[in-house]
């Protein structure tokens, strides 16, 4: 992987599309050959791990066709997928294995998945326990991370309460029982991203929903649809803290989604006093979207409880480097789910500010950090994880002098074009 150099200063000005959303891409595709008919997808997530699910699609018999961010799935219908002929690697994503494991057990056939070096630390027991209490058979290595086997086939309807706050064990639980007989019921503790249950009921699934609860019936057919998949908040977010911190910035991000699961980081710089002005526009098939106007700002530090997590999990990094510059204290209450994601994010985001001079700190599930007025030119390890490497290219550019991302091409996981599309708007 390659390092890059990033010099300090500078403001960002003009505007920014930002990669479609990569969960919503992964849904679309997922349901899309699931399907009957030709699911249309515009938008697509250019990202790498989108593309982990469409190669892994394909092996199961699933016809793509076309190239981010434009493409068709012809589906097969409910149950119809072809047993793969080796080995299903989701590189590095989590989503890809966990929502596919969910598809797979509800097939008559065997499968393995395998994924990279990060993927394979990742804990798996999270979506085999529920597939196995609806009657799959899955095998996970003894430390219950992958290779996934998983042999499917005449599921049960389950009712589950999931034990962590995670959409990806809700969507898989909830695409096997798509296969399974009878109703299939997730209780979450707390509200996650809710793409899945949205999407489904654009191709046509009735969805239950009452509160944290939301239940699917086993054999509803889905129709093949057209999907626009919104702007990721996720990459946005990078865009919008940038423009915040960068003093003399005025950025604006078009086409965001905004869908409420996902845009508590909004809400959070917004109690830290940033100025992003959201102009709501016309979304399609169940995600609506936003325009976000930003203009730098100072900040102040915030509190986030424990509760907002879900809500902004993937936005934690870049959150923590706003904390950094922000006056006072800020605390991230009950963060253990960051220590699962594609390294330990929180020891990896604790380490990445205190290199570039900030104060910040693990104390249990919280990370607490301190805003200090500048930060000093750095060298840092993404640790491979996209989200880390984005975060401390743009701590590098708010540091005075030179500072290097090592292992920084991996935010290709996400968004390919970030360090291009940077520095052309960077003044
Ligand atoms: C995702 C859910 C979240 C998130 C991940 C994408 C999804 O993971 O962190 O980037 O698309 O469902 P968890 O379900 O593990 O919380």
């Amino acid at each position: 992987m390659k390092d890059r150099l990033v010099a300090g200063g500078g403001r960002l000005e003009g505007e920014v599309r930002v990669p479609g959303d990569k969960s919503v891409s992964h849904r679309a595709l997922i349901l899309g050959a699931l399907a009957e008919g030709e699911t249309v997808v515009e938008g697509l997530s250019s990202g790498a791990d989108v593309a982990s699910t469409r190669t892994c699609l394909s092996a199961l018999g699933v016809e793509i066709s076309g190239a981010a961010p434009s493409v068709r799935v012809r589906g097969r219908g409910l149950g119809g997928l072809k047993a793969p002929a080796g080995d299903l690697d989701a590189g590095n994503s989590g989503t890809t294995m966990r929502l596919l494991a969910g598809v797979a057990a509800g097939h008559g056939f065997s499968s393995r998945f395998v994924g990279d070096e990060s993927l394979t630390r990742r804990p798996m027991k999270r979506v085999a326990e529920p597939l196995r209490a609806m009657g799959a058979t899955i095998g996970l290595s003894e430390s219950g991370t992958p290779p996934v086997t998983i042999a499917g086939g005449a599921l049960n309807g389950i009712e589950y309460l999931t034990p962590m706050a995670s959409a990806q064990v809700k969507s898989a639980v909830l695409l096997a029982g798509l296969h399974a007989r009878g109703e299939t019921t997730v209780i979450e503790p707390a509200a996650t991203r809710d793409h899945t249950e949205r999407m489904l009921t654009a191709f046509g699934v009735p969805v239950r929903l009452t509160g944290l609860k939301v239940t699917v019936t086993g054999g509803s057919r889905l129709t093949a649809s057209k999907v626009l998949i919104p702007g990721d908040p996720s990459s946005a977010a990078f865009w919008v803290v940038a423009a915040t911190l960068a003093p003399g910035s005025e950025l604006a991000v078009r086409g965001v989604g905004s869908n409420p699961t996902r845009t508590g980081y909004l809400s959070v710089l917004a109690r830290m006093g940033a100025d992003i002005h959201r102009e709501p526009m016309r979304g399609e098939g169940g995600e609506a979207i936003e325009d976000l106007i930003v203009s730098s700002s100072d900040l102040r530090g915030a509190v986030i409880s424990a509760d907002e997590v879900p809500g902004l999990i993937d936005e934690v990094p870049i959150l923590a480097l706003a904390a950094a510059l922000a006056a006072g204290e800020s605390r991230f209450c009950g963060l253990g789910e960051l220590r699962h994601k594609e390294s330990d994010r929180l020891a990896g985001i604790a380490a990445l500010l205190t290199s570039f001079g900030a104060n910040a700190r693990a104390e249990g599930d919280d990370l607490i950090v301190t805003g200090v007025k500048t930060l000093t030119a750095a060298k840092v390890d993404s640790l491979g994880d996209h989200r880390l490497a984005m975060t401390g290219f743009i701590a590098g550019v708010l540091a005075s002098g030179e500072s290097t991302v090592s292992n920084a091409s991996c935010a290709e996981i996400s968004y390919p074009t970030f360090y291009d599309d940077f520095i052309q708007r960077a003044k």
